[in-house]
């Protein structure tokens, strides 16, 4: 799960998708990153870890990383939350197989940043999880 600054959005969809995950059986290694460094080692914003924990997921352990390289063949499929960081993903990209892990997480549309618009949190958790749902069916066969 990948956004600018890994403390806001990415680190949401990496806590709702890896609590599903586990609830459904799946042995799924989720991760986050930022495509900027501003963070790296932080953890998630306030705004994020409460929001999460009003929806009983607990994100307030993880630490914010940049995405790196490695990623691409390390991860099976790679979920960018606006387009911003679908470029700046598909830039660091060499080879066609590593372009066809990645796409947006709302498929055709973004996770819109929330870091300026306290209120953008909860719809954001709730489309986020929303979505994790959806994933869950997607990916699992
Ligand atoms: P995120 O939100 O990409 O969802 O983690 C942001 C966090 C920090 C900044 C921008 C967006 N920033 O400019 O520091």
């Amino acid at each position: 799960m990948v956004c600018l600054g890994n403390i806001c959005r990415s680190p949401l969809a990496h806590g709702v998708l890896q609590k599903l995950a586990n609830e459904a059986g799946l042995n799924w290694e989720i991760d986050s990153a930022g495509t900027g460094n501003w963070h790296i080692g932080e953890a998630p914003d306030i705004r994020s870890v409460r929001i999460a924990q009003k929806f009983g997921v607990d994100i307030s352990q993880q630490k914010a990383r940049q995405f790196h390289r490695n990623d691409f063949d390390y991860y099976d499929a790679i979920f960018v939350m606006d387009r911003n960081n679908l470029r700046d993903v598909m830039d660091m990209a060499k080879t066609e197989d590593q372009r066809a892990k990645v796409s947006l997480f709302l498929f055709d549309s973004e996770v819109p940043d929330p870091y300026y618009d306290n209120k953008l949190f909860e719809p954001i958790f709730r489309t986020i999880e929303a979505r994790c749902i959806e994933l869950i069916e997607e990916l699992k066969t």
